[in-house]
């Protein structure tokens, strides 16, 4: 018996090892994909709003919604150009999609008194919003800790983590007076918000206070049942934003030995489908990232002791010491 225990437990870990070396994204998100939810029946009929929609992962969210039944998308961002850009490729990837079935709603995330009006633009378009993934940020500079000036981390945080909290407390007060119904707050945090990453401040703080805003209101929903909270947590992945856009000498940017990727960056693509699955399954949180990332992950989250020793030792290779 004992036997048949302790084979079961190595078995276990051995798939689940194995997952984490072959796969791109944590093991329950990974179960999940193979075996769970599909995006195409939970999302049907649904009413979805994606702020940052005018490119990378947002842009990427809409193109993989626009493949489903039904689907209501609303885009967000500032720039107005660029979401019609959005919403005319998303109409090309699915012909059969109605031109109001997409709604392009420019606001900056920044300006907190548009948040209300925007909501209810939303309800008055398509009657109900059932799902929000909040996905706008800036990146802020790659700059050492000591030189970023304060302005830099308060505006990193205002436009990262509260006007996306501003925004969230609008529409989660909005789902909890839409007594019987279902809700769905979803956020983009980032790896970044799972373990410090050099010369990534005031980036990796924000993602940080992200966790610590939704795993808290997730905790204060659990009596409600109908409200569900997923923090979705991506490696680097690529935009296109630069695709089209000309070099000095004239060629597009595309075509230059500049943009051979490197392999491990996942594109927006993969990591829309990871994270509408992930929403699906209404996961609590997921980790996506093409190796070695989430090897390294798992390492900080169990053995924190070797993962300081392994990247203190990588960091000797990587970053250049100026004493
Ligand atoms: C396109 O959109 C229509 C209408 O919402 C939907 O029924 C269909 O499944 C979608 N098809 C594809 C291939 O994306």
């Amino acid at each position: 018996m004992l036997d048949l225990i302790v084979a079961v437990i190595l078995a276990f870990f051995a798939i689940c090892v194995g997952i984490l070396l072959c796969g791109d994204c944590d093991i329950w998100t990974f179960m999940h994909l193979k075996f769970g939810k599909d995006i195409a029946s939970r999302f049907e009929g649904k009413v979805v709003w994606v702020t940052g929609a005018s490119s990378g992962i947002g842009e990427g969210l809409a193109k993989e919604l626009v493949k489903v039944k039904n689907v209501k998308i609303i885009i967000s961002a500032r720039r107005k150009e660029e979401l019609e850009r959005v919403k005319k490729e998303c109409l090309e990837l699915n012909k059969s999609t109605k031109q109001e079935s997409i709604l392009v709603l420019p606001f900056d995330m920044v300006d907190y008194d548009s948040h209300a009006k925007a909501l209810e633009k939303i309800v008055k378009t398509f009657g109900k919003l059932d799902i929000l993934i909040s996905n706008a940020a800036a990146m802020g500079q790659y700059a050492l800790w000591e030189e970023a000036p304060i302005s830099t981390d308060k505006a990193l945080f205002d436009l990262n983590v509260f006007s996306l909290v501003n925004l969230n407390r609008i529409v989660l007060n909005y789902f909890k007076n839409e007594r019987g119904r279902q809700g769905h707050l979803a956020v983009v945090s980032s790896l970044a918000g799972k373990l410090g990453v050099p010369y990534l401040t005031p980036y990796t703080p924000t993602k940080f206070a992200l966790h610590g805003y939704f795993d808290s209101l997730r905790h204060e929903l659990r009596k409600m049942e109908r409200i569900h909270v997923t923090v979705l947590c991506p490696g680097p992945v690529e935009t296109n934003i630069f695709d089209n856009s000309m070099t000095g000498t004239g060629a597009r940017f595309k075509d230059t030995m500049l943009t051979k990727r490197p392999a491990n960056i996942m594109t927006a693509a993969r990591c829309a489908e990871l994270c509408l699955t992930s929403i699906a399954n209404k996961l609590e949180e997921s980790w996506m990232a093409p190796l070695p990332n989430l090897p390294f992950m798992y390492l900080a989250a169990y053995q924190p002791f070797l993962y300081s020793k392994l990247s203190a030792f990588m960091m000797k290779f990587f970053v250049v010491d100026e004493k």
